[in-house]
Parts: structure tokens; C-alpha cells; sequence
């Protein structure tokens, strides 16, 4: 079907050729029945006009600023014979079985990575560095994905790295404190205080950002931070290094979260690359600190040490939690791309359950009825506080 428009009153340049003023007169002449307004379901509805309207000639182009000139437009009719595909959205069954694999996938392998993270602390104490391998490691694994073709390569420009770069310096900050807090006190201990994150959420939402909250989640921080400061009180191997560095991770972390969500809005950089380019820039920013903090004289002789007193093995377990700790980062990305960021964070609060038990049942950590209570507490406030922020 074609219907001829004449062009009478709107000069046609470059410019304005394609400026939506110019579809009323398309509308006026336009001979088709309406198209019936298609059932959408959800986020997935799909347009079923296969054969647009669109500009087949224009006739004196160049000439379209002095006179005007005839339009031929081509209107076709949706292909009404073939079938609409609808993409299926997945059940809810589906749904909940893949978030089930993400979560159990990101706690078996954080386990993992913390257990052989405190072994390799335990005989070779320099956490800048064990930070700065893990950091290496997985930047190194990513670059071979992706120049294997194993993963797709993002395309990033500088705009990208550069709303990146506080992201990353939170995240480098977080990893190092955290890791240095291992490296002082028990690795249950460590997740205990991490278990209050939630509170310094809420603090930098509400002092910084200026968010308020209703009443239950500023409730819901008495368990967390009573029952924080109950474990730190009763911790038999009581450190402040380590305590401070497990308060100085929760605060950068939840800055890197709120800078992570404003960086990935709007991008076309997934999860698993996300994380990919934050440890590569991470590892650009730690380096020269980990060098300048220990250096590798220090290095050199510690490692001997450890390689006397533990074996080759010694090499298989920096290797482990260096490829743990990128794969459990990469699945927890990758969960954020598909979760909701509170749901996120009970995932990650059931994570630390995991680890604070097999953390103790590996290394034997003696535990005080009332450090445990403290612990059990501060959970509880977590869990509290994310049904107050649902
Ligand atoms: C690290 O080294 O970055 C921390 O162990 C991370 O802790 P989290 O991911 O459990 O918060």
C-alpha cells in the first residue's frame, strides 16, 4: 500500500528531516486501519510492526531548502500471518532454582577462598601482598578470557574508567583492611564485625547522602551493633587492628557498593567484566602501596620461610585463595546483575554464617558461649534490618 504525502508547509533540510514534527502531516493522510494495541506482559512485550513506515523517496533532495517537494512514503501493515513471539518470561520456579546456584556457588567458593587466605596469612603474614596477588591473579585470568575469546571483551571508554576509578579505590581500600584484619585476628572474628556492615549503610545513606529511613531500620541497628560490640568485647584473641580493620572494609565497601551501583546504571558492561576492569584498576592502585608497606625484601625472606615450614604446598595455596577470591567476587557481580541489592545483602549475610562456622571447625577457634551469643545477636539484627527495608 502506498500513500503519497505532499510536502506543502515544513521546509525539509538535514537537519530537521528526521524531527518528529514532520509525522503529523504523515498521520493526516494516512489510509490504514489503527493497529490494535498489543498486550504487553511485564518487561518483555515485543513490537510487532516488522515493516516500519519509513521514507522511500525523496525526490530533489538537495533542493529541499528552496521548494517544496513530493515525499513518497511507504506504509505497510504488520505481517498479521505470522505468529507474535513473546519471549517466555521464566518461571518463578526457574528463577528461584538459578538464584539458589548463584548463592550456594559465591558462599562454597568464598569459604574456600577465606580458608586458604588464613593459611597462607597463618605462615606468611604480609596481607598487602596476598591482596595484591589475588587482585593480579584475577586481572591475569580475565585478560587470557578474553583474549582466548572466552568472555567477550567490554567495550569501555574513558568516561567508563573514569567513574570507575572510586570504585575501585573503595574496593582496594575495603580488600587490603580486610585482609590485614585476617591476618591479626581469627577469620570468624573478622566476619563477625563484617556482619554490621548494614549499620554503616544506613549511617553513610542517612549522613551523607541524606536518605532516611523509616523507623524499624534504625531499630534493626541495635542487634547488629550490640551484637558486634558484644563478640569485640568477650573475642578471646581480642586485636584492634584487626577489629579496626574489619570496621575500615565495612565502610569502604558500602561506599563501593553505592559508588558500583551509580557506576554500572545505564552501562553495557555486565557483571563479570565489571569486576574484571575494577581488579585491574585496583591492582594499578595497590601496587606501589603494597611495595612502599612491605616491599620484597620482606617478601623474599618471608616467603622462604613459609616454603621451609610448609612445603611446595605452600605455592598451591597462595595459588587457591588468589583464584578463589576472583572467582567468588565474579559470581557475586554476576548474582547483583540479576538480584535485587536486598537480596543481595541476605545472601551475603548467610554467606558469613557459612564461613564464621567452617572457619572455626577448621582452625579449631575457640569459641566463648557468650562470643557466640554476641555473634548470633548481630546476625539476627541483620536479617531484622533487611525485612525493616523491605
Ligand atoms: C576481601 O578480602 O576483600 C574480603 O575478605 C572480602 O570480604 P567480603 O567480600 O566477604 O565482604
Amino acid at each position: 500500500m502506498i500513500s503519497s504525502v505532499k510536502q506543502s508547509t515544513v521546509p525539509l533540510t538535514g537537519s530537521n528531516i528526521f524531527r518528529p514534527k514532520l509525522t503529523a502531516p504523515v498521520r493526516q493522510f494516512s489510509v490504514l486501519p489503527p493497529l490494535p494495541a498489543l498486550k504487553t506482559r511485564g518487561k518483555s512485550s515485543v513490537t510487532a510492526i516488522t515493516k516500519p513506515l519509513c521514507v522511500s523517496l525523496i525526490e530533489g533532495f538537495g533542493e529541499l531548502s528552496k521548494k517544496p517537494s513530493l515525499i513518497a512514503c511507504k506504509a505497510y501493515e504488520a505481517d498479521r500471518s505470522q505468529p507474535i513471539e513473546e519471549e517466555k518470561p521464566p518461571s518463578e520456579a526457574a528463577k528461584k532454582l538459578k538464584i539458589g546456584i548463584y548463592f550456594a556457588t559465591w558462599w562454597a567458593l568464598n569459604v574456600v577462598f577465606n580458608i586458604y587466605n588464613k593459611k597462607v596469612l597463618n605462615a606468611f603474614p604480609f596481607p598487602w601482598l596476598t591482596s595484591t596477588l589475588s587482585l593480579a591473579c584475577g586481572s591475569l585470568m580475565m585478560l587470557i578470557s578474553w583474549a582466548t575469546r572466552l568472555a567477550e571483551a567490554p567495550q569501555t571508554d574513558f568516561e567508563f574508567w573514569k567513574t570507575l576509578l572510586p570504585v575501585a579505590v573503595a574496593h582496594t581500600i575495603g580488600h587490603v583492611a580486610a585482609t590485614v584484619s585476617m591476618s591479626k585476628v581469627a577469620v570468624s572474628f573478622t566476619h563477625i564485625i563484617k556482619s554490621g556492615e548494614p549499620a554503616f549503610s544506613v549511617l553513610v545513606s542517612r549522613f551523607l547522602l541524606g536518605e532516611t529511613f523509616p523507623v524499624s531500620v534504625y531499630l534493626s541497628l541495635i542487634p547488629i551493633i550490640g551484637g558486634c560490640g558484644l563478640a569485640a568485647l568477650t573475642e578471646l584473641n581480642f586485636n584492634m587492628t584487626g577489629f579496626m580493620g574489619a570496621m575500615i572494609s565495612n565502610l569502604a565497601f558500602v561506599l563501593r557498593n553505592i559508588f558500583s551501583k551509580r557506576g554500572m546504571k545505564g552501562k553495557s558492561v555486565g557483571g563479570m567484566n565489571y569486576y574484571a576492569c575494577l581488579s585491574m584498576l585496583s591492582l594499578l592502585l595497590l601496587t606501589p602501596f603494597a611495595i612502599a608497606v612491605e616491599g620484597p625484601q620482606m617478601w623474599a625472606v618471608g616467603w622462604q620461610t613459609a616454603l621451609s615450614q610448609i612445603g611446595p604446598q605452600f605455592i598451591w595455596w597462595v595459588a587457591a585463595q588468589s583464584v578463589f577470591y576472583h572467582l567468588y567476587n565474579q559470581v557475586s557481580y554476576m548474582s547483583l546483575d540479576q538480584i535485587s541489592p536486598l537480596t543481595f545483602s541476605i545472601g551475603n549475610t548467610m554467606k558469613r554464617i557459612s564461613v564464621i562456622v567452617s572457619s572455626i571447625i577448621i582452625f579449631h577457634t575457640p569459641v566463648q558461649p557468650i562470643n557466640a551469643l554476641g555473634a548470633a545477636i548481630a546476625i539476627l539484627g541483620t536479617f531484622l534490618y533487611s525485612q525493616a527495608k523491605q
